[in-house]
């Protein structure tokens, strides 16, 4: 019987871009919500955008665009990888659906109008606010995972196991 694979661990660069993007994503998305929501400018004819939201819109976009073609990374590598592991499995597929319909309202955000942007933009903020707890589960878990799996012993004839985010040197 073939022996179990272990997942590659991701590289570091992957690790970093992934974090990164994702902060950057939802750093700008709750700024934006947040000026719109409670610092927007009023005169005699109603609210007006605060100043910063279409810089914060213009930087989400350009990010949005990196996130999905790192989504396409992950799915190509670490997702068909974990694919069949039980491991870290709701979490991941929580994250993963999150962002495909985060995705896709972006998208209709641009593309709709009417009450099918309304009703994607409504999606996409609220989505967006709570993607954060799928993510915080889903690296919750990792850690808990990492912290047994580099102190555990070696099985005889197993490869060595790294501890997390570091490499064997050629
Ligand atoms: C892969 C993930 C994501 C993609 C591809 C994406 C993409 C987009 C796009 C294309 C827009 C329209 C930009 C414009 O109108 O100029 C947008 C708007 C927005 N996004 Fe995201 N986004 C993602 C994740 C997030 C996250 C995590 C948040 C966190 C709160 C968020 C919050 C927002 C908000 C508040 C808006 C403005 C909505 C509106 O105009 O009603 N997005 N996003
Ligand atoms: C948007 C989707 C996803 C993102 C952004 C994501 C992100 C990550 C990140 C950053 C790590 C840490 C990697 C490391 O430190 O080496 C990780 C680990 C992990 N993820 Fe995901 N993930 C996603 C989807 C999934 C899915 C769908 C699954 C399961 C089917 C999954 C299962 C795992 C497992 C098992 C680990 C721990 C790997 C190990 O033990 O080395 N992930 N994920």
């Amino acid at each position: 019987m073939a022996a179990a694979r272990l997942p590659v661990p991701m590289s570091r660069g992957l690790r970093a871009a992934v974090y990164g993007v994702g902060a950057l994503l939802w750093a700008s998305g709750i700024a934006w919500l947040v000026l719109h929501l409670r610092f927007e400018p009023r005169n005699e004819f109603g609210a007006l955008p605060h100043p910063w939201e279409a810089i914060l819109m213009r930087a989400h976009g350009l990010v949005g665009v990196a996130a999905v073609f790192l989504l396409g990374w992950l799915g190509a590598g670490h997702v068909l990888e974990c694919w069949r592991r039980s491991r870290n499995r709701p979490s991941g597929w929580t994250l993963l659906g999150c962002a495909a319909l985060l995705v896709l309202t972006g998208y209709a955000l641009y593309y709709t109008t009417g009450p099918f942007h309304a009703g994607a933009g409504w999606v996409h903020e609220w989505l967006g606010a709570a993607v954060i707890i799928a993510a915080l589960a889903h690296w919750l878990r990792i850690r808990r995972i990492g912290e047994p799996r580099s102190r555990a012993p070696r099985e005889s004839g197993s490869p060595p196991v790294q501890p997390r985010g570091r490499h064997m040197e050629p």
